[in-house]
């Protein structure tokens, strides 16, 4: 009990200084924020293979970088009126493009200078961001959610400033119900209070699965993937009822052919 309190209030007394740090930044000249990563570990990542996954949010110049920055704004934008810092990507069927809106979104909110970016795979039944980004499919959310890791051993800063990554670690049969745990319950808590100047996204599996229903539980927007041309009316309209009141941050049309 004793221990619990005083882990509280250290996780509280970090979660000050942090908030110290970014008050101090006065003025309103934005000052970059660039964190040492002092327990995260950091792995490079290589431009060549993220260019090869369509991973461009990563890329200074590209045409889909000022798309990238007009929905990361709108989203932004959103979530602060909701006054949330966590964020879940989701869509009707898979295969939509979830991960790779979650990854682009992610690296073009992290390069604006304020904003530290947590993606988090929350898809533990095909989990993908590691393979898109290159980076070793270690440990992960899966072993937290099983008490097999803390947080911190399985966030990676893939040398990208501002940009965090907890991988899924594995995939776990009935996902949605170690989601759905009073122990995962806390877990997500703790991700989302931990740094609460961090943007936290959530890449989920679609909503064939129950995952993103439970998942949507501990977030405060929802944004949702749709494949033009292949997700139907009907699809995207079930798929709207079934995040019910849950708010939409946005809709992302994606694979468009022009
Ligand atoms: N805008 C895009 N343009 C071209 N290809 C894309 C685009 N978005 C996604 N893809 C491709 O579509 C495939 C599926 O993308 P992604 O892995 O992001 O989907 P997902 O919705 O996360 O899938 P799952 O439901 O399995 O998690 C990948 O091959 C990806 O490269
Ligand atoms: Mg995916």
């Amino acid at each position: 009990m004793m221990s619990r309190i005083k882990k509280a209030l250290e996780k509280a007394e970090e979660a000050r200084r942090e908030i110290v740090e970014l008050t101090r930044r006065g003025g309103g000249v934005r000052k970059e924020v660039r964190p040492e990563y002092v327990q995260t570990r950091v792995v490079p990542v290589d431009p060549e293979v993220l260019r090869r996954n369509k991973v461009f949010g990563f890329f200074e110049e590209d045409a889909l970088t000022e798309q990238l920055k007009i929905l990361h704004t709108r989203v932004l934008d959103r979530m602060e009126k909701l006054g949330g810092n966590a964020l879940l990507v989701t869509s009707a069927l898979p295969g939509e493009g979830k991960t790779l809106t979650a990854i682009n979104l992610g690296l073009s909110m992290a390069r604006e200078f304020d904003r530290t970016v947590l993606l988090v795979d929350a898809n533990l039944k095909n989990p993908s961001v590691h393979t898109y980004l290159g980076l070793p499919a270690e440990k992960g959310l899966a072993h937290v959610l099983l008490r097999e890791a803390e947080i911190p051993e399985v966030l990676i800063n893939p040398n990208l400033p501002r940009f965090v990554v907890m991988p899924a670690g594995r995939t776990l049969t009935g996902s949605a119900e170690v989601l759905g745990s009073p122990y995962a319950e806390g877990i997500f808590e703790e991700i989302k209070t931990r740094y609460p100047e961090r943007l936290i996204i959530f890449d989920a599996p679609s909503l064939q699965t129950a995952d993103p229903l439970v998942l949507a539980d501990y977030v405060d927007g929802v944004l949702l993937v749709v494949e033009a041309e292949r997700t139907t009316e009907d699809q995207f309209r079930s798929a709207l009822e079934m995040l019910q009141e849950k708010p939409l941050v946005g809709v992302v049309m994606n694979k468009f052919r022009f």
